[in-house]
């Protein structure tokens, strides 16, 4: 594959403008997996192994990914909407290329992977594979996903049966049940959902007379939010990540 065409497959603007960053020597290249120092090219037709390529742009690493599959730590006071109404868009967080990755000769982007309330904080997928997005989101697909809830009540071993025994929601009859629901504390609860309805969390512990006074994702599956991984922060996924959310 051609430089300027893997530069362009990655999000760094048109052929024309990635052309330019080669030709200005902007882009570096990694010329073997243990390279430590990359090596400067300044024809944007020299050819390339894409799969596994380490790239050098503008002084920042930029690993080649076929497809991008990143987590977030979303942090609160941001909404995971392209048009946000209130507060910062979390597309904002993340650098330019993931944003302007193109699918199709169109600008696409990485997408988010469900959605988290302005005032959730916590793990949140983003990417481009539009199949991924479709098998998480797919009803049939549980993953089950781990909340950190603080409530305004102290908690209570009949609100944590009742929701482990399942409460009903106002827009469907058919009762929600916590895969997995245990007081941490008498103010903090770890809940566990494999199924995605709008604030979920928040009507069912309303559901139980208690209320969610913060709320925070801390895994998908098997997929851990990193302690080391700061709010606002984000960071590739590997195949072993990926691997353990559905495992
Ligand atoms: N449930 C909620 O109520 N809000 C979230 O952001 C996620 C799950």
């Amino acid at each position: 594959m051609q430089l300027q065409d893997i530069l362009y497959s990655q999000g760094f603007g048109t052929r024309r403008v990635c052309a330019g960053l080669i030709q200005q020597g902007l882009v570096q290249v990694y010329e073997s997996n243990e390279a430590i120092t990359p090596v400067e090219y300044r024809q944007s037709a020299t050819e390339f192994a894409a799969d596994g390529l380490r790239l050098r742009v503008q002084g920042i690493d930029w690993p080649y990914h076929q497809k991008a599959y990143v987590m977030l730590h979303k942090p609160l006071a941001t909404e995971c909407s392209q048009k946000p109404s209130t507060y910062p868009s979390i597309y904002t967080l993340l650098p330019s290329p993931l944003r302007l990755r193109p699918q199709k000769g169109a600008v696409q982007g990485v997408q988010a992977v469900g959605r988290l309330d302005q005032d959730t904080s916590g793990l949140l997928l983003l990417t481009d594979d539009g199949k991924f997005i479709h098998r998480m989101s797919s009803p049939r697909h549980h993953v089950p996903k781990v909340y950190e809830v603080i409530v305004k009540h102290p908690l209570s071993d009949a609100q944590v049966n009742k929701l482990l025994a399942g409460v009903v929601l106002d827009d469907d009859p058919k009762p929600v049940r916590a895969a997995a629901c245990e007081a941490v504390s008498s103010h903090h609860l770890r809940l566990t959902l494999t199924e995605g309805k709008y604030h979920q969390v928040k009507r069912m512990v309303a559901a139980v007379s208690n209320r969610v006074e913060a709320l925070h994702r801390s895994q998908m599956g098997g997929l851990r939010l990193p302690d080391d991984l700061a709010p606002g922060q984000w960071r590739w996924l590997s195949q072993a990540d990926l691997a353990s959310i559905s495992a």
